[in-house]
């Protein structure tokens, strides 16, 4: 499903930063993978070069088997857009739409109708039980509920990949539990392969393999048994 072949990450001139360096891995269809390590180690550009907001200094990066660099813009950006779904630690929601615009937004930006957009939003919405937060802009949203907004955004294409970049960081500990609940939820309805940025052991749990990164690299890799995963 995602594959990294030797992939590198070099910030600056005369002074590099090696965000990450020479990595290579392999994310299996249905995969949830835990990706831990402390700041700065590499883990938000190991998910932003995935979702290619971001490009390899070296290495090659495959998607489905496809080398992403040579597609076209138009077409990266609507595979990007179709089959990845990003959910970042500050939400990035727009202020000033509501719940089911912001949404919508990434229909709606692929040129579907207002209404089909809608629709489909409110239906994501209820999926992460937000149906009654429809009309709400963010600033009328509690923590959780702009987490929720901003996962039923990145899943509503329904695409086989979610990268979550720390994604119960700004929760509170309940919250946090119950955003994880919901990940576990969605991945056993649509075998969503999720990559999961996280600094707390007990999200880690929630995932198959937990990587630990270190100064760009993988320094460890833990595969979780299946009955821990369920206990
Ligand atoms: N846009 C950037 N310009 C320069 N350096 C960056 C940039 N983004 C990240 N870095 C550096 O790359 C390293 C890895 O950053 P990051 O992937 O954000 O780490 P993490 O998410 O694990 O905290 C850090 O040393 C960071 O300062
Ligand atoms: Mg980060």
């Amino acid at each position: 499903m995602i594959e990294l072949e030797n992939v590198s990450r070099d910030y600056g001139d005369g002074k590099v930063v090696h965000a990450l360096n020479n990595v290579s891995l392999r994310v299996a269809r249905g995969e949830r993978l835990a990706v831990m390590g402390p700041s700065g180690s590499g883990k938000s550009t190991l998910l932003n070069l995935i979702c290619g907001l971001d490009e390899p200094t070296a290495g090659v990066i495959k998607i489905d088997g496809v080398n992403i660099a040579l597609l076209d813009d138009d077409t990266r950006t609507r595979l990007r857009r179709e089959k990845i779904g990003m959910v970042f630690q500050t939400f990035n929601l727009l202020p000033t739409l509501t719940t089911v615009e912001n949404v919508s937004l990434p229909l709606r930006l692929q040129g579907i109708s207002r209404k089909e957009s809608e629709i489909r939003a409110n239906a994501m919405l209820e999926k992460v039980g937000l149906e009654g937060r429809a009309t709400h802009r963010p600033d009328q949203l509690s923590g959780g509920e702009r987490q929720r907004t901003a996962i039923a955004r990145a899943l509503i294409f329904v695409p086989p990949v979610l990268l979550a970049d720390e994604p119960t960081g700004n929760l509170d500990s309940a919250t946090g539990e119950d955003i994880l609940i919901l990940l576990d939820d969605l991945h056993f309805e649509f075998d969503t392969t999720i990559l999961l940025v996280t600094h707390n052991v007990e999200a880690a749990r929630h995932c198959d393999r937990i990587l630990r990164f270190r100064d760009g690299m993988v320094v460890q890799e833990e595969r979780l048994n299946l009955a821990q995963v369920m206990g």
